[in-house]
């Protein structure tokens, strides 16, 4: 045998031993296939031919792609939060502010995540919950909180009677994030790539219209009370316009620090009498 015979060769594996293989990877925690060399995939022929300085100097009309061969000083400087703002307004349904976050191309996230995540649950909940942004399961179903985490948030909202099954709105949630795609291994959103997605959530918020607004964790706070902090704000009511919002730890959070699953069902109450007492619309019970 050489050394080549020596190597586990993809080709001469049978399906079942490559899904096995597979499966011992992700189990490991493997989550990205990494090849051999490098691969620039941000760098598409167009901008390969752009860096060349191929263009013939004429500007794109507003609106139009760039002609063929433009070089980078011919584009019109575009602000991915205005074009985000101007995207979200447009957005009259859910549906469109789903294709409109799908149409969106100015957060790299998107190059890397297999699917959009952008809500789960009832629409018409009373309660709307906003986490961080997909992990590797909610990446791979293209549904919010799904993994460990999400079993958690699903158990702590149960305790007060409220499922993202439910059909009754008083018993529903409506769950979503501030990033609808999975940062590479999960680390933190940037500041711009918060900034950039802030307008849908707003917009999806609107849409929606809750009577209360959880926040999960940190990130939750920062995209849109522009604090953090959560260990402070966690339990204490806020607003955004005039909606009641509830900070609350992140349920990955209370994986790691049980001990605070306390202050979690505390806020939990609060959410809870919040509900009771507030007024409906119609002044029913
Ligand atoms: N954490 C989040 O904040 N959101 C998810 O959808 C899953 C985990």
């Amino acid at each position: 045998m050489d050394s080549a015979d020596d190597q586990i060769l993809p080709e001469r594996m049978c399906p079942e031993a490559a899904l096995a293989a597979l499966e011992w990877q992700i189990d490991m925690g493997a989550d990205e296939a990494i090849g051999d060399h490098p691969v620039n995939r941000f760098d598409l022929p167009e901008t390969a031919q752009r860096a060349a300085g191929k263009g013939d100097g004429a500007p794109a009309p507003p609106g139009q792609p760039p002609a063929r061969g433009a070089t980078e000083a011919d584009l019109p400087a575009v602000d991915p939060v205005t074009e985000a703002e101007r995207a979200a307004a447009a957005a009259d349904t859910l549906e469109e502010l789903r294709a409109a976050m799908a149409g969106f191309d100015h957060c790299e996230l998107k190059k890397g995540a297999r699917n959009l995540v952008f809500a789960d649950g009832n629409p018409a909940a009373r309660v709307m919950v906003i986490g961080e942004a997909p992990g590797r399961d909610e990446d791979r179903a293209g549904r919010p909180f799904v993994g460990r985490a999400g079993q958690l948030l699903d158990r702590m909202f149960a305790a007060i009677g409220l499922a993202r099954g439910a059909p009754d709105p008083e018993q529903a949630l409506y769950i979503t994030n501030i990033l609808p795609w999975r940062p590479p291994q999960n680390r933190d959103p940037t500041s711009e790539e918060i900034a950039m997605m802030r307008p849908f959530v707003l917009r999806h918020v609107d849409l929606v219209a809750p009577d209360v607004i959880v926040l999960m964790g940190n990130i939750a706070c920062q995209a849109l009370l522009g604090q953090r902090g959560i260990t402070r704000l966690r339990g204490h009511w806020h607003e955004l316009g005039s909606r009641p919002v509830l900070p609350m730890f992140h349920p990955a959070y209370l994986l790691r620090n049980p001990a605070a699953k306390r202050e979690a069902w505390a806020d939990l109450l609060s959410l809870h009498t919040r509900l009771k007492n507030q007024e409906k619309p119609d002044g029913q019970d």
